[in-house]
């Protein structure tokens, strides 16, 4: 791995704006290393031996939270589980309480997901552990751009002059705020389209062009990312029926026709299969979303590295 000066060493990883072009790059060549530990029979290193990882999940996740424990794992770190519904939240505790507990038992990063936007900043201003954002309300989702980030460029694209069609929920999607703020960051031609109802009244100030239509952002694109409906959040009815919104705005085969032949499909997951994605496209040799969640763990592996290391153990790790 090439040497470099940049460091993420204690650092909090809140959100993607704050993060650099060079920080996103070590953290990519950091998960390509990462990934070879994964494909070994046994994959386990003792890098993060010593190190102690909470997980503090307040809402519920399948793919986040076990890529985090697995991560930790492979790289020889104590990892606990807590969730909001199993803890001493069910009696009332804040968060401040709880985030100074978790560190009172000298956890060395809290990597914490919770509905509330800005919640992993306020932890991060009260702890001294790292803290890991993973996901909060509507705002930020890092892991998911950095993994999303990872995952295009192991298919050789370059982001510069790319156009990336977002569709769907961008309203409540943590993801599309975080991947629309790092595509930019690196030459992307973002474009969005869904139910105006779902997409931010300000989305332009952005830096992408918004479609009503969801086959004018589709229209030669290289990367579609399918967004979650994120039906937990819909309180409002802000789309008639399901059966309306998979007719206007569902990525199906047919509509896909619109974009490049080599065109990456990609879906943060869980899908609601039938709704914002077709059965086929979920299935679709180009659809990256068993990729995405393999390289979260990879991923998530760098950061942990990164965050509690500094780095500096890279070349013991063979
Ligand atoms: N993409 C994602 O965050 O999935 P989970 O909710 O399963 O963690």
């Amino acid at each position: 791995m090439a040497k470099s000066n940049i460091s993420l060493s204690g650092k909090d990883i809140l959100d993607l704006e704050s993060m650099s072009i060079e920080e996103y790059e070590l953290v990519m060549q950091t998960a390509a290393e990462m990934k070879k530990i994964m494909k070994r029979d046994i994959k386990k290193v003792p890098s993060l031996r010593g190190k102690s990882i909470v997980n503090l999940f307040y809402e519920a996740s399948t793919r986040t939270r076990t890529s985090f424990e697995l991560a930790g794992k492979y790289l020889g770190a104590d990892v606990v589980n807590i969730t909001s519904s199993g803890s001493s939240v069910t009696k009332g505790e804040c968060l401040r309480d709880t985030i100074l507990t978790v560190q009172s038992m000298a956890c060395d990063a809290i990597v914490m997901r919770h509905p509330i936007e800005g919640a992993a900043n306020y932890a991060a201003d009260i702890a001294d552990a790292v803290i890991i954002n993973a996901g909060d309300g509507a705002h930020a989702h890092p892991t998911q751009g950095l993994l999303d980030m990872f995952t295009i460029r192991e298919q050789g694209r370059d982001f510069k002059n790319l156009k990336m069609a977002i569709i769907g929920d961008v309203l409540y999607s943590r993801v599309a705020r975080t991947n629309i703020a790092a595509w930019t960051k690196l030459g992307a031609d973002v474009h969005v389209a869904g139910p105006m109802t779902l997409l931010p009244h300000d989305v332009e100030q952005l830096g992408v062009t918004v479609h009503k239509r969801v086959e004018e952002a589709l229209e030669g694109a290289d990367v579609v990312d399918i967004l979650r409906i994120q039906l937990e959040r819909q309180k409002n009815g802000l789309f008639p029926t399901p059966r309306e919104y998979a007719r206007i705005f569902g990525i199906n085969e047919e509509r896909l026709k619109l974009a490049k032949p080599d065109v990456l499909i990609l879906h943060p997951g869980p899908m609601n299969r039938g709704l914002e994605i077709s059965w086929d496209v979920g299935y679709a040799d180009n659809a990256l979303i068993r990729k995405e969640v393999e390289n979260g763990v990879a991923v998530r592996m760098a950061l942990l590295f990164l965050t509690l290391t500094g780095g500096k153990k890279i070349e013991n790790l063979d």
